[in-house]
């Protein structure tokens, strides 16, 4: 029984406190990418199946609540698109990095907006029926977002922390400030 009061020994150690620095361009995009993965699962909690019920379940989501977390994940995702058109592909482009990292980059924006908006669709013409159907697409949604935004992570936004000098990507993030991510 020694190692709940060990785990809480190491909860109440204190933590040295990171050096507050700036934040670059990488650093707001992964700011971004949190934002719209929290709204995403907001929205997947909303319309969760409660269980016992089958396929053809009633929504019990607060339907306003859910309008406005649809709402605005559509401005998240749009602001956070302009953000990486602005300050990512552009530099990625004039920095003479290969374009498929850009190419790759639009085509998860196309990708993610189209479910984006079949999935408002979806959402606009349920009756709060046989919400199957928008976990569905919902799930799709998550699934889209994810890879493409794992792919920036884990491939487009190290090469260009290798590749540009980290004053470069400060001033970019110092600049990014005017678009809301
Ligand atoms: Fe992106
Ligand atoms: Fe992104």
């Amino acid at each position: 029984m020694n190692r709940p009061i060990v785990a809480l020994d190491e909860a109440l150690r204190p933590v040295p406190m990171p050096v507050r620095r700036h934040m670059d361009i990488i650093d707001r995009l992964l700011e971004g990418h949190g934002k719209l993965r929290g709204t995403l699962a907001f929205l997947t909690v909303l319309i969760d199946r409660p269980s016992g019920i089958g396929w053809d379940d009633r929504a019990t989501a607060d339907r306003k609540l859910f309008a406005r977390a649809l709402d605005r994940f559509f401005t998240e995702f749009k602001a956070h698109e302009a953000m990486e058109d602005a300050y990512l592909t552009r530099v990625l482009r004039q920095a003479g990095m290969d374009p498929a990292l850009s190419a790759a980059i639009e085509e998860g924006h196309r990708a993610v907006m189209e479910m984006t908006k079949l999935f408002g669709a979806v959402a606009a013409s349920g009756d709060g029926e046989h919400v199957y159907r928008l976990r569905t697409v919902l799930s799709r949604l998550c699934e889209e977002l994810e890879a493409h935004m794992v792919y920036e992570e884990n491939v487009v936004f190290p090469e260009l922390r290798a590749r540009l000098p980290a004053g470069l990507l400060r001033e970019l993030g110092r600049r990014a400030r005017t678009v809301p991510a």
